[in-house]
């Protein structure tokens, strides 16, 4: 079978990387892909907001069978435009991909159907959101109602952080469309889990739970990131946990997405906070979470491509989704300088074998030499027996591959040795 992957990030490497172990599989493609991707499939250069580009290359390269993994693609309709053609894919419908898109959407979701997340009030324009943060409790939490990369969320310690927040979303536009409507929610405190989950609108299988490490500097300091590394399984998320949140979060969202009409399939990412009070729900995403999957997917002893299809095909209830009881540990080599300035374009250079698996992520090929080019470049992923064995074979593993401008946190996965569950 021809599978073509949509997108071209480090997590897109991670779901490749799977997929290549399927015997049904023949030819992989990745839509753009990158340099270091460009190993393992062949990228074509076609970009992962482009649907026109996507659908006729799906069509003319007679594709069996499409995963589209990041969320913009998701939310513009991706899955739809090629269902419509005929060809099977892997990812919810754009109007089931509004439970990412639309953070007012997921709120109001949550609120109707009694799912535990943090209160919020919606707002639709300034002037009203500017009086609500004016005397509501602090420290408060601003989020823009569209995508921003992973920036839309303040978390504002003074009021006039939220005044400044609210300001800079709906008046100054910085996050464009994205930012027209925003959601003022009750700061929560506990440990993050992440459950990235296969589900076919019926049936919900979680896969192992993670942990992300979002800010840039080591103890949780500096500007917040696209992610700078992970481990799973999450200590937190203990069984008691787990079927805790199977009950009053997972089945009841789906049930929710069904009776709103707009059953999702795919992989729905649960971005949840272990509270004092219980686990709450911080945020949906409608996709693979990154770089969630570059821990959870290597711990995956079943068939990647033959879940997928099962998610597709509806059959997920017979499908056997098992996971090894080894860690996994990611740690993200990104650019001095991100998530702001950085510089780009020096040489990847790896030196002996690594115990593990390299993804790429912002790594192309310049003159048949694969270079730098962007923020998060590369993630390294080990597995072990213990959490404690896989964090120090990831950073062995750091010291075999880099470039000259070489970032990275050395605390991945230290608080989640700490844990007291
Ligand atoms: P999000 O992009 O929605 O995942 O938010 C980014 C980060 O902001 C999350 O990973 C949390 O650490 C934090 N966050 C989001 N919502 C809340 C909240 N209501 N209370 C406390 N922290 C939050
Ligand atoms: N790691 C969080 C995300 O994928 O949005």
């Amino acid at each position: 079978m021809k599978v073509m992957v949509v997108g071209g990030g480090g997590r897109e490497h991670a779901i490749i990387k799977s997929l290549k172990k399927s015997s049904e599989i023949t030819k992989l493609y990745a839509l753009p892909g990158n340099g270091g991707i460009a190993h393992d499939a062949e990228c074509v250069n076609i970009g992962a907001k482009d649907l026109d580009g996507i659908v006729n290359f799906a069509l003319e390269n007679n594709i069996d069978y499409a995963v589209v993994a990041p969320d913009d693609p998701l939310v513009l309709g991706a899955c739809d435009r090629l269902r419509e053609k005929g060809i099977p894919c892997f990812g919810p419908s754009k109007a089931a991909a509004q439970i990412e898109g639309s953070k007012v959407f997921s709120k109001n979701l949550m609120n109707k159907y009694g799912i535990p997340t943090a209160k919020a009030e919606c707002f639709y324009d300034a002037d009203k959101a500017l009086e609500y943060v004016s005397s509501c409790p602090i420290p408060t939490v601003i989020k823009a109602d569209g995508l921003a990369l992973g920036k839309g969320v303040v978390i504002a310690e003074t009021r006039e952080e939220a005044v400044e927040a609210v300001k800079s979303m709906m008046l100054d536009n910085r996050f464009g469309e994205s930012g027209k409507n925003i959601i003022v929610e009750e700061f929560l405190t506990g440990p993050e889990v992440s459950v990235l989950s296969f589900t076919d609108g019926k049936t919900v299988v979680p896969m192992i739970s993670s942990m992300d490490h979002k800010r840039a500097k080591d103890n949780d300091e500096g500007l917040n990131t696209g992610g700078m590394g992970t481990v799973a399984p999450n200590p937190y998320y203990t069984p008691e946990m787990a079927d805790r949140c199977m009950k009053e979060i997972f089945l009841p969202t789906i049930d929710a997405m069904n009776k709103e009409g707009c059953p999702f399939t795919g992989c729905l990412y649960f971005g949840l906070m272990l509270t004092p009070v219980g686990p709450k729900v911080i945020e949906y995403n409608c996709r693979f979470g990154d770089p969630e999957t570059q821990v959870v997917l290597p711990l995956l002893e079943s068939d990647l491509f033959t879940v997928m299809q099962a998610v597709s095909n509806g059959t997920l209830e017979n499908c056997e989704v098992k996971f090894s009881q080894k860690h996994a540990c990611c740690v993200i080599e990104a650019s001095e300088g991100y998530p702001e300035k950085y510089a780009s374009g020096f040489e990847i250079v790896q030196n002996g074998e690594i115990d593990g698996e390299v993804y790429y992520a912002g790594a192309k090929i310049k003159d048949g030499v694969l270079v730098t080019a962007g923020g998060r470049v590369l993630g390294v992923t080990c597995v072990a027996d213990t959490l404690g064995e896989a964090i120090e074979k990831s950073y062995a593993a750091t010291q075999k591959i880099g470039f000259e401008n070489a970032y990275f946190r050395k605390d991945i996965g230290a608080r989640a040795m700490k844990a007291k569950v």
